[in-house]
């Protein structure tokens, strides 16, 4: 949930961990700091706050040094503040840590700590690992790491200085992403590669219980027995541009624009391209159900998944959100599929659920973005979706690539089952080729979107409803909204206003309706006289659009395609919406309060 960078090297360490904690930034935001190796040990700058804050303070006093950790936090265990920022040194100022992770049996290690002497400055549950470092050493800081390693349980990603090492720098992982970049002139650690890609595309993926040792010309790995590592770095094919505004005034609008390519990219790597035959390894009749499961907007996808799959392959479909699967005994075996959806691959009740699925002999096929990570690397199979690095903490541009992945799967699975014949196959997979000319069209509409949603900012209740799978696509309208407007909203299917709902309809309630499921039209266009009638104004989004606009009714009119793959397209307009909301109300758009956008805690 945090943000972690190291470097070692000829250079200056201050300005790439600043400038490398930028592009963490996304991963959590309420405080930051950095340590650097300097003249007479180690020097330190935390600072409650955004990363402007931690800057405004290094400028009015300077650091240097050519080797430095860093941290942006996303608070978990104590409040954000000065003192709970990392890095953590402990108190005989030997070892300074950086964490990204939950040590779970700090309070322990904090207490027999304590008992013995120890002080802790902070709240926090990673200043126990600096503590614990310190209390272990000995003069080797190899075999103190593996001895702390061997203590904590939780998850951790750690960069460490040793005050005898100061040419040094220590980084080990368990189940939190680090990578080690290798340059002209130096080595970096970071939690993600963007922090590092101004320097370098030759990249580790560390696994977990790998000891990484650097030095400035220096890279070498080791297991926990203490035995070399042979492992082999991975060129970064996409540019540090995916990482950069480009122009816009946040990534959150420039990820919302890149779709069509972002889909024209991962369509063709699902079709032809990297991701091989999509359903290859795979014996489609051997499946008796399919579980869908993943948190937020990937679980949206799910949802979506469920009608296509259904629809298409005539197999049961269950959309679980990871955080209950993994802690309920599912009912799943060999003979399921399970697909596990993730933008960053590193969400912890994702993983379980993965763990848990594969546990039950189930086969596990995840939808990742970020190559490397911990679910893409875990799953018996991956299948990327080439959205680039995504930067703001509401995902646009990874949805919708999770969900042409999804189409291409179902609809290629389908044809191997036997359910549709291959003319219509075809078909399907060139109307999802159509798709991203389609978003083009919509992101045409930027001004007139734009226009609406700034008389929607005063509203403090907004219903998101569809039938089928335009009640799917209004669950995730309605998680983008509240993520980055703060505006409460609610998705229901259109069906159910009526058992209970409708009764929260009152003038100033806005209800955003979809409709593009052709013959449930009627309907949506029942619930929209009845919330009409009742105060409502309405937004309708979709391709058939009958109802003529006035003073209760806007319309966002989406090109035509069939109601399958239309969330792909309602989607572009929800998120437009949504983002144009918050920007009216002037919000930090791409760092929305108290989230996160990888979230790697329970
Ligand atoms: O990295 P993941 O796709 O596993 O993340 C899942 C959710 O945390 C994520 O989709 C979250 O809901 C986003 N903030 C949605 O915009």
């Amino acid at each position: 949930m945090c943000g972690i960078i190291g470097y070692v090297g000829s250079e200056n360490a201050v300005p790439i961990i600043v400038d490398g904690l930028k592009k963490l930034e996304y991963r959590g935001y309420d405080s930051a700091g950095i340590a650097v190796y300097g003249r007479g040990g180690f020097d330190v700058v935390k600072q409650e706050g955004r990363l402007e804050a931690l800057e405004a303070r290094l400028a009015g006093s300077p650091l240097s040094g050519n080797m430095g950790i860093g941290h942006t936090r996303w608070a978990t265990h104590g409040e954000p503040s000065d003192i709970n920022s990392h890095p953590h040194v402990g108190s005989k100022n030997k070892i300074a840590v950086v964490h990204n992770g939950i040590i779970e049996n700090y309070k322990q290690i904090k207490e027999r700590l304590e008992q013995r002497g120890v002080r802790f400055a902070s709240q926090t549950d990673s200043e126990a690992i600096a503590q614990l470092a310190e209390y272990y050493y000995d003069g080797d800081i190899m075999d103190t790491v593996i001895r702390v390693a061997g203590r904590l349980e939780g998850s951790y990603a750690l960069g460490i200085m040793c005050l005898d090492e100061p040419d040094t720098l220590i980084a080990v992982k368990k189940d939190n992403p680090l990578i080690v970049g290798v340059s002209e002139h130096g080595r970096f650690i970071a939690s993600d590669v963007p922090a590092v890609l101004k320097h370098t595309n030759k990249v580790y993926y560390l696994n977990d219980m790998e000891i990484a040792v650097l030095r400035e010309g220096d890279a070498r790995f080791f297991n926990f027995d203490k035995e070399p590592l042979e492992k082999t770095p991975e060129t970064v094919t996409w540019s540090l541009d995916g990482a950069e505004k480009g122009g816009y005034p946040h990534f959150m609008l420039k990820e919302i624009m890149e779709q069509p390519k972002i889909l024209r990219d991962t369509i063709s790597s699902s079709m032809t391209g990297s991701n091989g035959d999509i359903i290859d390894g795979m014996d489609a009749a051997r499946f008796g159900k399919v579980v869908i499961t993943a948190c937020g907007s990937a679980y949206n996808a799910g949802v979506v998944a469920k009608y296509v799959f259904e629809r298409l392959c005539r197999i049961s479909v269950e959309v679980e959100l990871a955080s209950e699967f993994r802690y309920k005994d599912a009912v799943i075996d060999e003979k399921t599929l399970v697909i596990l959806v993730s933008q960053s691959g590193e969400t912890a009740d994702t993983i379980a659920a993965m763990r848990e699925a594969k546990s039950k002999g189930a086969f596990t096929l995840s939808i990742v973005n970020v190559v490397g990570s911990t679910i893409a690397k875990e799953a018996d199979r991956c299948l990327f979706t080439a959205a680039g690095p995504e930067i703001a903490v509401a995902t646009t541009k990874a949805f919708s690539a999770q969900l042409v992945i999804l189409y291409i799967l179902a609809v290629r699975f389908a044809a191997r089952l036997g359910k549709v014949p291959p003319g219509r196959e075809r078909e399907m997979l060139s109307e999802i080729e159509s798709l991203p000319a389609k978003i083009t069209e919509i992101l045409r509409q930027v001004d007139s979107i734009q226009k609406y949603a700034s008389t929607c900012v005063g509203y403090k209740n907004i219903f998101f409803i569809g039938r089928n799978i335009d009640y799917a696509i209004a669950l995730e309208g309605s998680l983008k909204l509240k993520e980055i407007s703060y505006i409460h909203s609610e998705a229901y299917a259109g069906g159910e206003l009526k058992h209970g709902t409708i009764s929260l309809i009152e003038d100033e309630t806005l209800v955003v309706a979809i409709a593009n499921c052709e013959r449930l039209y009627g309907k949506i266009m029942s619930n929209v006289e009845q919330v009409i009638s009742r105060g409502a104004k309405v937004l309708l989004i979709g391709s058939c659009l009958g109802a003529e606009p006035d003073g209760k009714l806007y319309r966002i009119i989406l090109p035509e395609s069939g109601d399958l793959f239309s969330p792909s397209l309602s989607v572009v307009a929800l998120q437009l919406f949504s983002y144009y909301v918050a920007a009216n109300k002037g919000l930090d758009i791409d760092k929305p309060r108290n989230l996160a956008k990888s979230v790697t805690v329970e």
